[in-house]
């Protein structure tokens, strides 16, 4: 067996090549409507990796001058109360940006806030004509992890036509919107979910091979062809030391990071398996997560770029 090592694709580099792309066209749009973008990200509950996620959201916005406002809900927030607050943010022509930071807690019904966004504010491009525009075609926001993956490929200059994607995972906010994305640009596209029967024998041809389920390292040696473009979308809290020191080698900084913080991050796929079979990983953190933010701030700056245009005219 060869031991080939998997170049990593950098997305905090790419991401940070993006956001200052964004910094030039926010500063733009400042001179010409004479105010930045701003984004609402409302967080319901107390999930920890939810308020790391949003707190890196309104960093995010700040380093390239745009607005933000975070708007915190209790856990026992009521579906009433948070579609209240939705409908306050739809009505606020202070607002260009609504993201609802998901997953909700288990109470609230997530389809129903989703209809409730203001298409022209649904940042995530979630909401069912946003997701229609982009089955059709039409200029739309795009979801912004699809879209941070597709970016990452095709800074890299890595083949999609005719490549074939396996998209393990169909969630709506990501392998069904990227199977889209990928298909529209001549993929031959697979999806995989929790049912599919002999999952290595088909992520085994997949040339780009997209892992999106949520469960630590599930993605091993036996799903990956050897060569193959590995795309770990999977953001996992892992706690336990001696697990991570069979996934990272018992010499790893992780090792230790999760002596001393308590956990540490594993995406969805083994990472030393998928080093040595794949010829290019995502590495977890700093691959796919801040592209996934740079994204969404470029919806944000199109939203206010749409909004703001269209108010001057
Ligand atoms: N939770 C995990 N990823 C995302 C995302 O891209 N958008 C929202 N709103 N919530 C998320």
């Amino acid at each position: 067996m060869s031991r080939l090592t998997a170049q990593l694709l950098d997305g905090k580099a790419v991401s940070q090549a993006i956001r200052s792309e964004i910094a030039h066209d926010v500063a733009a749009l400042k001179r010409s409507a004479g105010v930045a973008p701003s984004l609402a990200a409302v967080l319901v509950g107390d999930d920890p990796a939810s308020q790391v996620y949003v707190r890196n959201k309104i960093i995010a916005c700040a380093e390239v001058g745009m607005r933000s406002v975070e708007v915190r809900l209790p856990p026992t927030a009521t579906q009433d109360q948070l579609m209240a607050r939705l409908r306050r943010l739809n009505e606020d022509p202070d607002v260009d940006g609504i993201l609802v930071q998901l997953p909700l807690p288990p109470t609230l019904d997530r389809t129903a806030v989703i209809l409730a966004l203001d298409p022209a504010k649904d940042v995530d491009g979630l909401h069912p004509l946003n997701a229609g525009r982009l089955l059709m075609r039409l200029e739309a926001p795009v979801p912004c992890t699809p879209a941070g993956i597709v970016e990452l490929l095709e800074r890299y200059r890595l083949p999609i036509a005719g490549q074939h994607a396996v998209i393990v995972g169909r969630s709506e906010i990501v392998g069904r919107p990227l199977g889209i994305l990928l298909l529209q640009r001549d993929a031959t596209v697979t999806m995989c979910h929790s049912k599919t029967r002999e999952l290595p024998v088909i992520t085994r041809q997949a040339d780009l091979l997209v892992a999106a389920i949520g469960r630590p390292a599930f993605i091993r040696a036996e799903h990956i062809r050897e060569g193959a473009t590995v795309i770990d979308v999977g953001v996992n809290r892992l706690g336990d030391a001696r697990a991570a020191a069979a996934l990272f080698g018992e010499d790893s900084p992780r090792v230790h990071q999760v002596r001393e913080r308590g956990y540490t991050l594993v995406g969805d796929v083994h990472p030393r398996e998928a080093a040595e079979r794949a010829a290019h990983l995502t590495p977890v953190p700093g691959g796919i997560g801040p592209l996934t933010i740079a994204c969404l701030l470029r919806n944000t700056l199109r939203a206010a770029q749409a909004r703001r245009q269209a108010a001057v005219r």
